[in-house]
């Protein structure tokens, strides 16, 4: 299918990092100052991704992906990341699973934004992390390099903002597009058997627009989109470029890293579904 008139898309980011450097608080955090306050539902998220916006642009957030479904994504040759951030403990510096997130951000060529979390601690040495950096050829700016790098505090919420505004610098570098108007595809981030709603499938549209109806085939498992939610569980009339969101309404769960694709028709579904199978 050729492509039509491509549109900005919000950049869609994965944190990486040591263990216990904060990957989870970032996010909570982020998650935190972008709810509008006095919200129904509060900061419950229902999906494995959500998206934030800072000064009317978007961006998303994969939570999901610790190294292992990181790296099954890759295998199955789904880019599903467009920056990756590194967090990194300013207590505690370079890691062995810090370097292992470098190599894995390499390998896919996603650009790595560092954030030196942990910044409110008296023990913190970001220039330590910095020069622990450079050793795994990681140069960052004020190390006569290109990456870029905020010192955060998750637990303070210390240059959050500068965190966001500079994924969005980020973003406008990589000049991140996609056609909203052509069939949707994109990549399974998770998927599970729910015992009242049946197989859910979370899902990052990359190209085309989603909506209720359409008929979606990801690995071997087909449906027709009976329900989008988002992630704080609303229903949505569609889901654009960069839009992580819940499917309801496949014949069975599909896998992590599947990707996924809307199709003319059943038929179709269920002949590529089944021939897949059969693999
Ligand atoms: P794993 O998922 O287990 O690898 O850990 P993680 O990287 O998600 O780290 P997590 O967010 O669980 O944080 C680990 C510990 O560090 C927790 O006790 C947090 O409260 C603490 N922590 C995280 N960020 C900060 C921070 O900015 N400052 C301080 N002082 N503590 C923090
Ligand atoms: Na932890
Ligand atoms: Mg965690």
């Amino acid at each position: 299918e050729s492509e039509g008139e491509l549109v900005t898309r919000p950049p869609v980011v994965t944190i990486m990092g040591h263990v216990d450097h904060g990957k989870t608080s970032l996010l909570d955090a982020i998650r935190k100052t972008s709810v509008v306050s006095g919200e129904a539902g509060g900061i419950t998220q229902h999906i494995g991704a959500y998206q934030v916006e800072q000064n009317g642009q978007k961006i998303t957030f994969i939570d999901t992906p610790g190294h292992a479904a990181f790296t099954a994504m890759r295998s199955r040759g789904a880019k599903s990341t467009d920056i990756v951030i590194l967090v990194v403990a300013a207590d505690d510096g370079v890691m062995p699973q810090t370097i292992e997130a470098i190599n894995h951000a390499r390998a896919a060529g996603v650009p790595v934004i560092v954030a030196i979390n942990k910044i409110d601690k008296p023990s913190a040495d970001p220039t330590r992390v910095r020069t622990e950096l450079l050793q795994h050829e990681v140069f960052v700016e004020s190390m006569g390099g290109e990456t870029l790098d905020v010192e955060v505090s998750a637990k303070t919420g210390q240059n959050l903002d500068r965190l966001l505004e500079t994924i969005l610098l980020q973003a406008e570098v990589l000049d991140l597009k996609a056609d909203p108007n052509r069939t949707a595809d994109g990549v399974v981030i998770e998927a599970k058997l729910d015992k009242g709603r049946g197989p859910v499938a979370t899902v990052l549209v990359q190209r085309g627009t989603l909506r209720p109806g359409d008929i979606v085939v990801a690995g071997s498992e087909w449906g027709r989109v009976r329900a989008l939610l988002n992630d704080r569980g609303i229903a949505m009339t569609d889901a654009a470029p960069s839009m992580p969101v819940e499917v309801l309404g496949f014949q069975g769960a599909p896998a992590a890293g599947d990707r996924f694709a809307v199709v003319e028709n059943e038929a179709r579904a269920r002949e590529i579904a089944d021939y897949r199978a059969r693999q």
